[in-house]
Order: C-alpha cells, then sequence, then structure tokens
C-alpha cells in the first residue's frame, strides 16, 4: 500500500491500472477510522479491482473554526487499518493540494441539500459537494462508496454526479452499528459514561416511530411524540426528528413512496444523526 500525497502521483497510479484494464474504487474519508468506513472499504474490495481512500479533512465543510482544529487526526492508526484489509492507495492531500492559491470555484446542490443538516449546517453541503467533484476529477475512480449513515450526504451526492454526468457510480453502504444499536461514528468518543448509557435510545425511539407509522399512525403526532420521548430519555436538544421522501428529502405526509425517517439530537453536548427507513 502506497500514501500519495500529490494530484499528480495519483494520476499516474491510476492511469496505470486503467490502462490495464482495471476496475477503481474510491472511498472519501477525513480519517479517524472506524468499523463504519471499513464496511465502506470491504465493499469497494468487493467491487472494484484497485481500492483509493482518500483522508482529507476538508476545511470547507465545518462551519466552525474550532470543530476543524480539533477533527481528530490519526493517519498512522487509519494507515495501518487500511494495509490489513488490502488497500492499494491511500491518498492524503494536504490543503494546499486540494486548494491551491487562487481556488475560486464552490459547487452548490440546491434542492436536496437545503433542508434538515442544510438548516442547521449553512455551507456544509457546499463545501462536501466541492470536495467530492474534486475528489472524483483527481481519482478517476468507475465507482464511489458512500455510508447511509450520512443519508443526506449521500444524496447530495447522487444529484451532483447525476447533473454534472459524472461518469462514476455511487454506491450507498448500510450504517455500521455497535451492538446496542448506535451508529457508528468518531463522535461517540467523545461521549461520556452516562450520554454513552442513553445515546441508544436515538435508534431505538427511531426504530418505534418508523414501525408506528408503517402501520399507519398519524405522522405529525407520532414524530411529536418521539421528540418528547427522546427528551424523556436523556437527550436535551432534538434539532430534527423528520419523515421525509427519500432521494428528494422533501416533506411527505403520506407513505406512498419510498421514505426515510431522520434524525439530529443532542446528548451530553454531542450532536448525534441517524436515519432509517420507513
Ligand atoms: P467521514 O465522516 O470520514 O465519513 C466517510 C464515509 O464513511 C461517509 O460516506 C460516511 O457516511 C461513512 N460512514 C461514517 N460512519 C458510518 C457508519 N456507522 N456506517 C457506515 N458508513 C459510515 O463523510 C465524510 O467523511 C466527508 O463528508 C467526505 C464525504 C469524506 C467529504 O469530505
Amino acid at each position: 500500500m502506497q500514501i500519495l500525497r500529490t494530484v499528480a502521483e495519483l494520476r499516474t497510479r491510476v492511469r496505470g491500472w486503467k490502462s490495464d484494464g482495471r476496475q477503481v474504487g474510491v472511498v472519501p474519508t477525513m480519517g479517524a477510522l472506524h468499523e463504519g468506513h471499513l464496511s465502506l472499504v470491504r465493499a469497494a474490495k468487493r467491487g472494484c479491482d484497485r481500492v483509493i481512500v482518500t483522508i482529507f479533512v476538508n476545511p470547507k465543510q465545518f462551519n466552525n473554526p474550532d470543530d476543524l482544529q480539533k477533527y481528530p487526526r490519526t493517519e498512522d492508526s487509519d494507515a495501518a487499518l487500511l494495509a490489513a484489509e488490502g488497500v492499494d492507495v491511500i491518498f492524503a492531500p494536504g490543503p494546499d493540494e486540494v486548494y491551491p492559491e487562487g481556488f475560486a470555484t464552490q459547487v452548490a446542490v440546491s434542492g436536496v441539500s437545503e433542508p434538515l443538516e442544510g438548516t442547521m449546517r449553512p455551507g456544509h453541503f457546499e463545501g462536501v459537494a466541492t470536495v467530492v467533484a474534486k475528489l472524483f476529477g483527481m481519482t478517476q475512480a468507475d465507482r464511489a462508496y458512500f455510508g447511509q449513515k450520512d443519508w443526506q450526504q449521500l444524496q447530495v451526492v447522487k444529484r451532483l454526479v447525476a447533473d454534472l454526468n459524472i461518469p462514476i457510480e455511487i454506491v450507498g453502504a448500510e450504517t455500521v452499528r455497535e451492538h446496542d444499536g448506535l451508529a457508528m461514528s468518531s463522535r461517540n468518543l467523545r461521549l461520556d459514561p452516562l450520554s454513552r448509557a442513553q445515546a441508544p435510545a436515538l435508534y431505538r425511539i427511531m426504530t418505534r416511530v418508523a414501525g408506528q407509522l408503517r402501520d399507519g399512525a398519524p405522522v405529525d403526532q407520532t414524530l411529536a411524540q418521539g421528540r418528547e420521548d427522546l427528551l424523556q430519555a436523556g437527550f436535551s436538544a432534538v434539532e430534527y426528528l423528520e419523515l421525509r421522501a427519500a432521494s428528494t428529502l422533501a416533506p411527505i405526509a403520506t407513505l406512498d413512496a419510498p421514505a426515510r425517517l431522520l434524525a439530529a439530537a443532542t446528548i451530553g453536548d454531542v450532536r448525534l444523526i441517524d436515519n432509517i427507513p420507513v
């Protein structure tokens, strides 16, 4: 496994693979890898001949400079995990390689990036869409793997690729959870023991709400009860618990098309997000 820092080196490597007829997969990450990320790497290994994992803590997608600075950077242990999975190349550029002097382009996907996380984190999805478009151009991969954990991000990326005719297939992989149902996230490490014990209520309550909605319970009332139950379970704030159309994330009042239940809630100062199909 090689760790590459420049687009030029990466291009040379990928050109060699492609001239041998190899299918190339990419898994974009910001590092601090856990089993959720590794499940994407394994899916890429199964589906492609060569696998690139990108590690880049993208400054453009952080609305808070403090968050960016505090984001865990664990490249050595990440590299060891990826080597064990049989990854071919880690592409870990510095910020100047990705955003050199004079960089002036922004990719904004309207509609799907506006509600939910888009409202809570202004500019976040522009940062994500911009870096993802660049990573696709840099890696020239045939397939890219994203987690359903970040459902809205996955829909934004699908829209981006369709709208800009980027020749890459987007694969969405299921959320990997702890044994108690808590979705894996690097943020879980910041939960104090009490909050960690209470946090699985998010998935538990969402699962119950999704079941009730499927059984025909009234949408607004069931969601309101779910929000109340989250607060009772120890969450200090529920930013949203919403039923949305699965791919456009438009509000829906009835369940006649694929739908998703999405939530963001804070416990012990840590903001958790999750989503499940309804
Ligand atoms: P990051 O948070 O590092 O996540 C990288 C990928 O891992 C994303 O596609 C995310 O959805 C997926 N992932 C995280 N937790 C997961 C879990 N528990 N189960 C399954 N997949 C999981 O998302 C980003 O980085 C960035 O926004 C990025 C796309 C790299 C652009 O900078």
